[in-house]
């Protein structure tokens, strides 16, 4: 059963599907997620969201104890009566965002983010790694893909300041399980493709700092030492007692700088020798660090990175990279695409699994110079086919700001539900 409730009466626990704003307004990923903690509670509050939609059961809700840092009495959720009574007058449930089917993806980006420094720093200090908490992180991963599998279709989007490698290795973690779900992997390998993706790095920890921050180029003499870190962590992770990080583990880390025709390192192997996992990872590395924003440069928008994958010579399987363009998609959720007609949209979702086949929801804003549609309208769009290319825009672009053009959006949006 889905109510809206205030901001004030949300508890952690609850299963929020919808806020009282646009997606396009918020800095949240997903409208869609549990609330886990208090610090999740005053996410929304940050983003000025009053009223949320949530799914909740007024048998179970029944036997709740209240939380004390929530203001319902224990008279106000004695019964589902008085509950109900606690919920906003109308109940109507909140529009669905857009997408609909979003996740709790930037939680577990930036939880698995958190996991990672600290088991890359136990490491480093010779510290037993927590890789009971890493393997929790996967396995949430594995539950997110399975629920919802556009999931990964949202990676793009999420990346932030955080320190690179554990970002790197969430998301190249993330894409891993998402890339194993989707290549009908056997399902007890998973976890094996998670953990390897979330350690494929851990040999970084031998590197200084200064090089692996330095925001210029690396001279030749830094570029030798940061070329050590898949042996390094191979070697680590080849001592550990656990037989998957030992062996699948620490041959990823060891493989993924590896490239066709031997032209990668540290023993210039070519693809069949390589192991298909590590072949499948270093894929997925290799987008990651494209598309994210690092220190040094701004991250490369997807369709760009996915052509360069696919085009390039870079010693990567081209099988894989198209799955991944099947996985993430060439123009992500809130792009903005230039129509045939010259008109402009804003990508607001996929329709199907298969994001190159698919077809895509477009709320076309702009006029084919570029000025707002006084009447916005929805269409569809085959926007998957190799074969054509949209050009993409920013705000910048077409001269207007980002607010002015969720102002646009929101009026659409009232105007529609009249
Ligand atoms: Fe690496
Ligand atoms: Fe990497």
């Amino acid at each position: 059963m889905k109510k809206t409730i205030s901001i004030r009466d949300l508890k952690v626990g609850m299963t929020v599907t919808g806020v009282d704003k646009n997606w396009f307004e918020t800095t949240l990923v997903s409208h869609h997620f549990t609330i886990r903690s208090n610090e999740d509670i005053r996410r929304l509050e940050k983003n000025g969201i009053q009223k949320v939609s949530v799914e909740f059961d007024p048998v179970k809700e029944h036997k709740t104890t209240p939380d004390p840092e929530h203001k319902i009495s224990p008279k106000q959720v004695s019964s589902p009566e008085n509950l109900a009574s606690s919920i906003n007058e109308g109940s109507a449930e909140l529009p669905e965002p857009s997408p609909k089917k979003c996740s709790e993806i930037e939680h577990i980006q930036k939880e698995t983010a958190t996991v990672l420094e600290k088991s890359f720093n136990d490491a480093r200090m010779g510290r037993t790694m927590d890789t009971k908490k890493i393997r929790e992180m996967v396995r949430e991963t594995i539950h997110l893909i399975l629920q919802n599998k556009n999931s990964t279709s949202f990676l793009a989007d999420i990346s932030g300041n955080d320190d690179e490698t554990f970002l790197h290795s969430a998301n190249t973690m993330m894409l891993a399980v998402g890339y194993a779900i989707r290549k009908k992997y056997p399902e007890e390998e998973w976890m094996a493709w998670g953990m390897a993706a979330s350690l494929h790095d851990l040999g970084k920890i031998f590197i200084p700092g200064e090089i692996l921050k330095k925001p210029s180029r690396l001279t030749p003499e830094e570029w030798e030492q940061m070329r050590k870190h898949p042996l390094l962590g191979s070697q680590f992770l080849k001592k550990s007692p656990e037989p998957d990080l030992r062996n699948l583990a620490a041959k990823v880390a060891v493989e993924h700088h590896e490239r066709h025709g031997g032209k990668g390192y540290p023993y210039a192997l070519d693809l069949p020798s390589i192991h298909p996992v590590s072949q499948g990872i270093m894929v997925l590395d290799v987008y990651e660090a494209l598309t994210a924003d690092r220190i040094y440069r701004k991250g490369m928008i997807p369709h760009k990175a996915m052509s360069f994958l696919l085009q390039s010579t870079m010693g990567l399987d081209q099988d894989i990279s198209r799955t991944l363009a099947n996985m993430v998609g060439i123009y992500p959720v809130g792009t903005l695409i230039g129509l045939a007609g010259g008109e402009i949209g804003v990508l607001l979702g996929y329709q199907e699994d298969n994001v190159l086949t698919g077809m895509a929801k477009i709320l076309v804003l702009f006029s084919a110079s570029q000025t707002f549609l006084e009447k916005p309208y929805t269409t569809e769009l085959a926007i998957g086919t190799n074969e054509r290319h949209f050009p993409t825009y920013t705000t910048n672009d077409i001269g207007i700001t980002h607010k002015q053009m969720i102002n646009h959006i929101r009026q659409f949006s009232q105007h529609s539900q009249k």
